[in-house]
């Protein structure tokens, strides 16, 4: 059998994934970009109209928003283009549920296909490191679907606490640290009244968190520490240091430095808790976590996905006792002791 003779275990090749997908991604870039649906939203429903306006390319133009109809985020009418439900909800640059900061952050994480030349020269964050100030803003726009669903996520969480060990009334003073939409926190004070939370994130994240405590009607639970981890006072005697998706973000000595800060503000045999994807050890079986792993490479100056085993190691560097893996609906959780 020659090379041209591949014989009858052709491995077929997904069109989708390689074309198509990739050109409904640039289509939406081009969009978020240009604010096409800031200009509907404005009244100019009219592709002509729009495109002599913006002194833009009319064929162009037209292509573009006939194929966002196509994709489901614009429509038609007698008067020309209008919005659909989930444009006028998540693209339009007025509403608080905007999203197209988020998007076009992640739609442009590899500053369109440089990642190989960052390869190439080992030249890292592509674009920005996600850890930067500047990027606030765009993490806090990561928070907005569990202020818009949080039964969603109170449901979810039901029962993490339990599996992470910790009874229902046990009273708590936990340390969210890099806090996001600190899901799991609140939910905890959602169902431990006598728990006290302390959110610590950027200023906006952190305004985003308050909004959602106050909608679940924990905010006199809540307390927060706004700014960059590694210049805040995180306080002292928390019983629980949550650190959610933040460590890979750092090459060793930064997750020394982290690692430390949240043992020195734990109380003596308080828990540490550590989450997020988790490679398998030999780095080659589950997607996901390798997968962001490119992307942590991408946005990061020295950061990884650790396995287990690292983080293991980096945690009783930092002198955390008993490292335990735990897992919850699929997630992965470490948790360590300080010591007694
Ligand atoms: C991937 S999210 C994780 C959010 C949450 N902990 C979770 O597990 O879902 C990373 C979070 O780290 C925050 N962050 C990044 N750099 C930070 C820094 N230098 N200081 C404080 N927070 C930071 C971001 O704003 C973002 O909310």
């Amino acid at each position: 059998m020659t090379d041209e003779e591949p014989g009858e275990t052709i491995p077929k090749l997904d069109s989708i994934e390689f074309w198509y997908v990739n050109v409904k991604i640039s289509i939406l870039r081009a969009a978020l970009e240009l604010h096409v649906w800031d200009k509907i939203a404005e009244g100019t429903t009219n592709v002509k109209h729009m495109a002599s306006e913006e002194k833009w390319d009319p064929v162009g133009t037209t292509v573009l928003l006939d194929a966002l109809c196509g994709m489901g985020l614009l429509d038609k009418n007698s008067k020309g283009y209008c919005l659909t439900p989930l444009s006028d909800f998540y693209l339009v640059r007025t509403r608080s549920t905007y999203m197209g900061d988020v998007r076009m952050a992640q739609l442009t994480w590899e500053h369109q296909g440089r990642l190989a030349d960052a390869i190439r020269k080992g030249k890292r964050p592509i674009v920005k490191k996600w850890t930067d100030s500047e990027m606030g803003g765009v993490w806090a726009g990561h928070s907005i679907p569990f202020r818009l669903f949080p039964n969603h996520y109170m449901e979810y969480y039901e029962t993490l606490w339990q599996t992470l060990g910790f009874e229902k009334t046990q009273t708590m003073k936990v340390l969210d640290v890099a806090c996001g939409p600190a899901a799991e926190t609140l939910c905890l004070a959602l169902q431990n009244p006598s728990s006290k939370i302390t959110l610590q994130d950027w200023p906006k994240v952190v305004e985003e968190g308050a909004r959602i405590a106050d909608k679940f009607g924990v905010g006199p639970q809540v307390s927060y520490v706004p700014g960059d981890w590694e210049l805040v006072d995180f306080g002292r005697d928390y019983d629980v240091v949550v650190m959610g998706s933040i460590a890979h973000f750092y090459g060793p000595d930064g997750v020394a430095k982290l690692f430390s800060k949240a043992r020195e503000a734990l109380r003596l045999g308080g828990t540490v808790i550590v989450s997020g994807p988790l490679p398998d050890e030999s780095r080659c079986r589950e997607e996901f976590p390798l997968v962001s792993a490119v992307w942590v490479y991408a946005t990061s100056e020295e950061g990884a996905m650790y396995t287990f085993s690292e983080y293991k190691e980096f945690l009783e560097s930092a002198q955390f006792e008993n490292v335990e893996l735990l897992e919850y609906k699929g997630n992965k959780y470490i948790r360590a002791r300080s010591p007694q």
